[in-house]
């Protein structure tokens, strides 16, 4: 089965809203050409939501940074998938390694919140990876199993009628594997490393959710990925695309780490 790819940058806790506005113009003139073959989409901090949205070119996805999982309450620093849905906002990501090594973010709230986000029709990206120290303790399957099930879990009863959503073809639910020791540190996995993990992540998926729904998700891959190395993870089979933080920050690197997609 052929999945579309989708490249998402990270734009974290970087730029003003107007910065993010106009960076947005400009990845859309950059990469308008692309938006027949592969999915591409940007997610941003809460106070930029609205101002790029505005002005938000068609073939962008637009996502937040996290969710919670009520629809309103008194949960302070928090954003609804009502309050995304209300901006046309996309989706979200969900337990980026950030939020989980800073912020608390636990695999049972992930599921709560994917959940919120699918409830409301919106799209979820729930990112699993393992430390260094739990790689280099042979743990990385047994990391991956638990971030997915205790997420599945959570996230409840009828979670996998929700998956894939009106377009086969961009299905509602992504995971994105992103190892914590590659973020942000210049040290991406190897290809041989990335597949493995990817096809562990889909052999879960499918125990879970049968084979034509494992087999319609995408799983993105995420950590130091650039222009120079993103060839290098679509050739594996199970890599649909990636999760891009430092190289999506400038809107000519990224539509370049775009144009190199196009070629899968
Ligand atoms: P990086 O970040 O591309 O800067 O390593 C990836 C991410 O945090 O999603």
């Amino acid at each position: 089965m052929m999945r579309r790819k989708l490249i998402l940058g990270n734009w974290k806790m970087y730029k003003t809203s107007s910065q993010a506005r106009s960076d947005f113009l400009r990845l859309g003139e950059l990469t308008k050409q692309f938006s027949s073959t592969i999915d591409i989409g940007v997610a941003a901090a809460s106070t930029h939501l609205a101002p790029m949205a505005e002005c938000a070119p068609a073939h962008l996805g637009l996502l937040a940074q996290n969710c919670h999982w009520e629809k309103e309450g008194a949960f302070t620093g928090e954003v609804s998938s009502e309050m995304l849905r209300d901006l046309s906002v996309q989706g979200s990501l969900v337990a980026h390694s950030e939020r989980r090594q800073f912020f608390g973010e636990s695999n049972l709230s992930a599921g709560k919140r994917v959940r919120a986000l699918l409830d409301a029709g919106l799209d979820a990206v729930y990112c699993v990876g393992e430390t260094l120290s739990q790689r280099e303790a042979g743990e990385l399957k047994k990391v991956l199993t638990k971030q997915l099930l205790e997420a599945f879990d959570a996230a409840g009863n009828g979670f996998s009628s929700l998956l894939i959503g009106s377009d086969p073809t961009r299905p509602r639910f992504s995971i994105a594997y992103e190892p914590v020791w590659a973020i942000g540190t210049g040290k991406a996995a190897n290809a041989i490393e990335a597949q493995e993990a990817h096809a562990f992540v889909r052999e879960v998926l499918t125990e879970r959710f049968g084979a034509q729904a494992a087999s319609r998700l995408r799983i993105l891959y995420g950590g130091s990925v650039k222009p120079a190395n993103i060839a290098e993870f679509l050739k594996c089979p199970d890599v649909d695309g990636a999760l891009v933080g430092g190289a999506s920050l400038k809107p000519e690197e990224f539509a370049e780490l775009c144009s190199k997609v196009t070629k899968f």
